[in-house]
């Protein structure tokens, strides 16, 4: 990944990755086990973590060029029209005549806290066609991959933008141990609390443990790891240490897609030339904005908000 002076000029990113339509509930408390609640709204959103990425990259300036797969019908329709509305080039994006578009059921609490059930559908159908990805990688600046598409499919895409010298960002989200081989393929690693201490195999519950398991994380491959903390800011480990990035205050409304209005803000920054506590800061400025609306890809801001939100506390060597 280039560390020269920031580059002014959009670049090139490229996203593998998941569409969903999202039914989003809005209550006032989730339902436990064996319970019934009643729910204020049903809203029908455009999401999934790889649809998300893609608009949040394009949102902050890059051209973004996304591969995933959606189904023939109403949700991929409207996903599609979606992605073209921000500029997105989704000819990449198959679509599936047999599988209907992929769903996630969310319920939001009135605390903004959300819980997601993803039903892959078209996703889980992915074939990556190497031809039309390698016609990219050229002159992207990285790669993002998540864990929503079938993660044969998620490697095949690392190894072929390694080879091509193209740096991979993965949130491996959901959760799953990484496929063998994936590991020394990612350049940068972005997770929450809960995968940081999955793959690390250690408790993630402080700053000072998040630090432990960015490092640890570092020592299987990625030259720089996030740990993102929710609340409590994020985490940015690299050669030179790890830093806090303590967090922002903010009316929380909704938390769907924070952690990829972060990623896709991370990515765009890095692939300006910016160090990474500087995209970092960029994540975290995204992210705050995108937790005070509703949704997830209604509540990506766009680059002219982000520029004129506040600036997020300075940062802390760890
Ligand atoms: O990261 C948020 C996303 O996770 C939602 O949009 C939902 O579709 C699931 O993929």
């Amino acid at each position: 990944m280039t560390t020269s002076p920031a580059q002014t000029t959009a670049p090139t990113i490229a996203v593998v990755g998941s569409l969903n339509m999202d039914l989003v509930l809005q209550v006032a408390q989730a339902p436990g086990p064996g319970e019934t609640v009643l729910a204020q709204a049903l809203h029908l959103v455009p999401g999934g973590k790889g649809g998300n990425q893609a608009v949040a990259c394009a949102r902050q300036g890059a051209q973004v060029h996304l591969f995933g797969r959606v189904g023939d019908d109403a949700y991929g329709h409207t996903l599609r029209a979606g992605l073209a509305q921000d500029g997105i080039d989704h000819t990449g994006v198959q679509t599936d005549t047999t599988e209907t578009t992929g769903v996630a059921a969310i319920t939001v609490e009135a605390t903004g806290q959300n819980r997601i059930v993803v039903v892959p559908g078209a996703n889980g159908r992915f074939a990556l066609d190497a031809r039309a990805l390698g016609s990219v990688l050229g002159r992207a600046s990285s790669l993002v991959l998540q864990f929503e598409t079938p993660l044969p499919e998620v490697l095949a895409a690392a190894q072929q933008a390694f080879a091509a010298g193209c740096p991979v960002l993965l949130n491996p989200s959901p959760i799953q141990p990484l496929p063998e081989g994936l590991w020394p393929l990612v350049h940068t690693l972005v997770v929450n609390e809960v995968e940081a201490a999955a793959l690390a195999g250690t408790a993630v519950e402080s700053v000072a443990d998040a630090a432990v398991a960015a490092q640890a994380l570092r020592g299987l491959g990625p030259a720089q790891v996030v740990v993102t903390l929710g609340a409590q800011g994020a985490v940015a480990a690299d050669t030179r240490g790890s830093t806090h990035h303590p967090g922002m205050q903010v009316q929380v409304v909704d938390t769907t897609a924070a952690g990829d209005t972060f990623l896709g803000a991370l990515a765009v920054g890095l692939a300006q030339g910016e160090p990474l506590n500087a995209a970092v800061r960029e994540g975290m400025r995204a992210a705050a904005l995108c937790v005070t609306r509703s949704g997830a890809q209604p509540s990506i801001p766009h680059r002219a908000a982000v520029a004129a939100s506040p600036q997020p506390p300075d940062w802390i060597p760890l």
